[in-house]
C-alpha cells in the first residue's frame, strides 16, 4: 500500500530568518532557495513581503529563479498585506499566499485589540481576498495551541469556506505537549465543515524541545504538511528541524509510514551552507547535522563500530550527505582504534609495541583531550626508538603536545564499502593502510532495510574481544 505524502514546507527564508543572527541578504536568500530546491522541499516560504523591500525583493526573486517548488509569501489578514505578497509572488510558477491572524483571547486581547467576532471577521475578508488573486492560499490562526478549541474549529470552518487550501495549526510559543498537539488536530477533522477538503498542516516552536516531536504527533493525527527548518532555526528556541523530521520517518518508517520527496543526502550541504550565510554553527551535538552526530569517541563504541557500523549507528552518514563516519581519538578510545589509525599513519605495531603507544598514548589523551596526527606521529617515533618513557614530556604537554582540536576521519575500510570518499571537513583525512583497508561486505550478513544498505565490516583478529574490554576500551 502507499504510504501517505507529506508536503515538506520549509521557512527557514521566513520564521528561521526572524531567528537572532540569522538575517539574510538577497543573493544569500537565493542561493539557499537553489539548495532548497535540490533538497527536494514541496514549498519555500520565501519571506514576509510587507516586512522589508528586501524581504519583498528576495521573495520576487527566488519566485523569478526556483520553479519547481511551491513559493509562499507571508501576509497579516488585511488587504495591503495580501496585496504586497501577490505582488511579489507575481513570477512564480507556482504561487502561494499565506494569511495569518492570531485567534487565543491572550493575544486578541494585549496584542490586536480586537474581540473574536472581529477577528473571525477578518480572517475570513483576508483569505476572501487572497482567494480572489492566488488559488493557492493557506491560513494560520496564530497561537492556536493556546486558542478556544471552540473557536479555533470555528475560524477554521469559515477560512475554509473562504477559499483557503491549507490550514496550518501553529503552536507558535512551543507550548503544546504531543499527545494534546495529536488530540487537536483529531478534533478539527472530526469538528470542522468542509476540513476533508484542505490540507492540514503541523507549524510547531520548539520553546520545550517538542517541535519535533509535536509535528510528528500531529502528522500520526492526519496533517499532512510539516512546517520546518533547516538546522531547526526560528524564532527564540527555533522551529521544528527538517532534517530530523525527514529522518525519523526514514530510519522508522514502522512507526512513521510516510513518504517526502526530499533527498536526504542533501540535508548536511543544507545544513553547512545555513551556517556559512548566517555564521551561526550548528551545535555539535545537533542530531543528523552536527559534527558529533557520526562521530565517536568512547572505545567501546569504536570498537563496535569497527566491527559493524550497525553497533552504534542508526542510519549511514552517506544516507544524509555526511561523507564519512569519524573516531575521535581521546581519553575514551581503545586499543582497536588506536591501532587503526596507526596503521592509517603507516605504522603497523605487534602486541607488545601496540601495548606500549597504547599506554602513553592514554597518558597523553587524559591531558589534551583529543590527540591530534601529529601527536600520535611523536609518540610514535619515541616508541620506535625506544625513548624510555615519554611521560617527562607529558608533564609539560604543551610544550610537547600543543592543544588540539582535530579528530579522525573513520576508516576508509567503511566508507569504501559504500562507495564514498573520506570527510573533506576534516583537516586530517584518514588515508587507511594495512590489514584494516583491506575490509569486504561479510558474505551474507543482510543490512536492515532501514539502515540503507552499508555493509558490515569484518572484525579485526588482532587481540581478542576480551582484551579489548580489558583495556578500556
Ligand atoms: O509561529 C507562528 O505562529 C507563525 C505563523 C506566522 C505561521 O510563524
Ligand atoms: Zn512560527
Amino acid at each position: 500500500m502507499d504510504r501517505p505524502r507529506i508536503t515538506i514546507f520549509d521557512t527557514t527564508l521566513r520564521d528561521g530568518e526572524q531567528s537572532p543572527g540569522c538575517s539574510m541578504n538577497v543573493s544569500e536568500k537565493l542561493h539557499l532557495a537553489q539548495q532548497l530546491d535540490r533538497l527536494g522541499v514541496d514549498v519555500i516560504e520565501a519571506g514576509f513581503p510587507i516586512a522589508s523591500d528586501g524581504d519583498f525583493e528576495a521573495v520576487q526573486r527566488i519566485a523569478a529563479t526556483v520553479r519547481r517548488p511551491i513559493i509562499a509569501g507571508l501576509a497579516r489578514a488585511c488587504t495591503g498585506d495580501v496585496d504586497r505578497a501577490w505582488q511579489a509572488l507575481q513570477g512564480a510558477a507556482h504561487p502561494r499566499i499565506h494569511v495569518f491572524l492570531a485567534t487565543s483571547d491572550i493575544h486578541l486581547k494585549y496584542k490586536l485589540r480586537i474581540s473574536r467576532e472581529r477577528c473571525l471577521e477578518q480572517a475570513r475578508d483576508a483569505v476572501r481576498h487572497a482567494k480572489s488573486l492566488c488559488s493557492d492560499v493557506e491560513f494560520s490562526p496564530e497561537d492556536a495551541t493556546r486558542t478556544d478549541v471552540p473557536f479555533l474549529c470555528q475560524v477554521v470552518e469559515a477560512v475554509i469556506a473562504a477559499g483557503a487550501t491549507t490550514v496550518n495549526i501553529p503552536d507558535t510559543v512551543g507550548y503544546t505537549m504531543p499527545e494534546e498537539y495529536g488530540r487537536l488536530i483529531r478534533t478539527l477533522r472530526e469538528e470542522v465543515a468542509g476540513i476533508d477538503k484542505v490540507t492540514i498542516s503541523t507549524h510547531c516552536h520548539n520553546d520545550l524541545g517538542l517541535a519535533v516531536a509535536n509535528s510528528l504527533a500531529g502528522v500520526q493525527a492526519g496533517a499532512r504538511q510539516v512546517e520546518c527548518t533547516i538546522n531547526g532555526i526560528g524564532e527564540r528556541a527555533g522551529n521544528a528541524s527538517l532534517e530530523e523530521i525527514v529522518m525519523a520517518m526514514r530510519v522508522r518508517p514502522d512507526r512513521y509510514p510516510y513518504e517526502t520527496a526530499v533527498a536526504s543526502e542533501q540535508l548536511y550541504s543544507s545544513s553547512q551552507m545555513l551556517a556559512e550565510i548566517t555564521r551561526v554553527p550548528v551545535q555539535p551535538n545537533k542530531a543528523i547535522t552536527g559534527r558529533n552526530a557520526f562521530a565517536h569517541e568512547a572505545g567501546i563504541h569504536q570498537d563496535g563500530i569497527l566491527k559493524n557500523p550497525l553497533t552504534y549507528e542508526i542510519m549511514t552518514p552517506q544516507s544524509v550527505g555526511v561523507p564519512d563516519s569519524r573516531l575521535v581519538l581521546g581519553k575514551h578510545s581503545g586499543r582497536h582504534a588506536l591501532a587503526l589509525r596507526c596503521e592509517q599513519l603507516g605504522h603497523h605495531f605487534e602486541r607488545r609495541e601496540l601495548d606500549e603507544v597504547y599506554r602513553r598514548f592514554v597518558v597523553l589523551a587524559d591531558r589534551i583531550k583529543k590527540v591530534q596526527d601529529s601527536h600520535l606521529l611523536e609518540l610514535i617515533e619515541d616508541v620506535s626508538r625506544g625513548a624510555v618513557s615519554n611521560d617527562d614530556a607529558i608533564d609539560s604537554p604543551s610544550k610537547k603536545f600543543p592543544p588540539a582540536t582535530a579528530t579522525l576521519s573513520f576508516p576508509q575500510a567503511i566508507s569504501a564499502v559504500a562507495g564514498i570518499n573520506a570527510n573533506s571537513n576534516d583537516p586530517h583525512p584518514a588515508q587507511i593502510s594495512g590489514s584494516a583497508g583491506q575490509a569486504q561486505v561479510r558474505p551474507g550478513s543482510p543490512a536492515p532495510a532501514n539502515w540503507f544498505g552499508r555493509a558490515p565490516v569484518p572484525p579485526a583478529d588482532h587481540h581478542s574481544e576480551q582484551e579489548d574490554y580489558l583495556w578500556g576500551v
